[in-house]
């Protein structure tokens, strides 16, 4: 018998069977080439992370056009020559025995572009971003839904709409950045319109295939897109028949502040917020992270029903072999990712190739690049 009952317990994505409850969440590492192709540091990492006995490989956010590139080092899937990358990503995590959804992205106004577009003009930083045409936001809409398909093309059994840390949907629904006057911006109705067209454009495109959404509950900022708003978006999510929220909170201009430092410290600290969303759409899986350390702490959050799957991003990067230890099939103990560590996100930040400082001197040195 199983010690984590409900852990390593099947659970079903739309027609897809999930053989546990444990996913990884998406975690950018900017392993790509500069041009946005896969390499074998991209291949590598996503093997590992196959092969981990997670069930699910959500993989990190890509660029669905060339306005809302996240980074220089970020994989890309806005033209059809990157399907044939992207399929040996999805194809070594398949090797590995895991299922493999992709996370699409626009960065919106946190992109690595001169001409930054936004639902208004909000700076971040030192930038300005310009307000996006209507247009535009038909052409933006139009690049999730190509995205999608060249998801589905390349052999990843899920799709993925990244809504969270702040991106362009987040952007969208924040009555903190979208000052518009027109139909998607305003009441939260209006402020909704965009990522609700989205999902619409995304759907039609790939049929039935899964698509999830991960979904920003709190920006934890002053003004900012809050969880009452999140509930009411989550009940139109369902009405979309979304196959899955990904619950999360807090985007670049949080990470660096109180209380949010200080939150994400502690094991599951995104559980609760999961829990409310959860309870507010009892028919949609609920994926909750957040420094789910150990099995124990998965399992709690299983069994108090606050989510139905349980997504690891640092904390498999620091130990690709916590769902074998978790069942047993390991008998070292996990490594934890140090709660007190950010050297992932810092070298993320300063443009270098990330790697955990809880990693063995060997398994570093293939990430440096000074
Ligand atoms: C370096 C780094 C990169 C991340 N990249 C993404 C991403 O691409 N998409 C996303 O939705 N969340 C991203 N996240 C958030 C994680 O998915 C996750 O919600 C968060 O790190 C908490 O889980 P953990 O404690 O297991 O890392 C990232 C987090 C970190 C630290």
């Amino acid at each position: 018998m199983e010690k984590y009952e409900l852990l390593f317990s099947p659970f079903k994505i739309k027609n897809i069977e999930l053989a546990n409850r444990i996913t990884m969440a998406p975690m950018f590492v900017g392993y790509a080439n500069p041009d946005g192709t896969v390499n074998s540091l991209v291949l590598n990492h996503y093997k590992k992370m196959g092969c981990s006995g997670a069930a699910l490989i959500v993989v990190e956010n890509v660029c669905i056009d060339a306005t809302g590139l996240g980074s220089p080092f970020m994989m890309r899937i806005d033209d059809e020559r990157y399907i044939e990358g992207l399929k040996m990503v999805a194809d070594v995590i398949h090797s590995g025995g895991a299922l493999a959804f992709l996370q699409i992205n626009h960065a919106g106004r946190y992109a690595y572009a001169k001409d930054r577009i936004a639902p208004s003009p909000a700076a971040f930083g030192q930038t300005m971003p310009r307000e996006m045409t209507t247009d535009e936001i038909h052409h933006i809409v139009d690049a999730y839904a190509k995205a999608a398909l060249r998801a589905k093309r390349a052999g990843f059994d899920g799709v993925e709409l990244h809504g969270g840390t702040g991106y362009l949907l987040a952007q969208f629904l924040s009555p903190r950045l979208n000052k518009r006057n027109d139909s998607y911006g305003g009441s939260l109705e209006k402020r909704m319109h965009f990522p609700l067209e989205v999902i619409d454009a995304v759907k039609r495109s790939v049929e039935d295939y899964p698509v999830g959404y991960r979904l920003l509950a709190d920006e934890l900022l002053p003004g900012g897109f809050g969880m009452d708003d999140a509930i009411s978006f989550a009940k139109e999510l369902s009405k979309k028949d979304i196959d899955y929220i990904s619950v999360m909170i807090g985007t670049h201009e949080s990470y660096n502040i109180t209380p949010y430092v200080e939150i994400e410290k502690t094991e599951g600290y995104m559980a609760l917020y999961a829990k409310t969303i959860k309870e507010a759409v009892p028919g949609i899986p609920i994926i909750t992270a957040g420094r789910i350390q150990t099995p124990e702490c998965a399992e709690k959050i299983l069994n108090e029903g606050s989510a139905d799957l349980i997504g690891l991003a640092r904390v498999l990067y620091a130990d690709s072999l916590w769902p074998k230890k978790a069942r047993g099939i390991i008998t070292e103990p996990i490594v934890p990712c140090n709660p007190n560590c950010s050297l992932c996100m810092d070298r993320i930040l300063q443009g270098k190739r990330p790697f955990c400082s809880q990693w063995s001197k060997e398994e570093k040195q293939a990430y440096r690049d000074e």
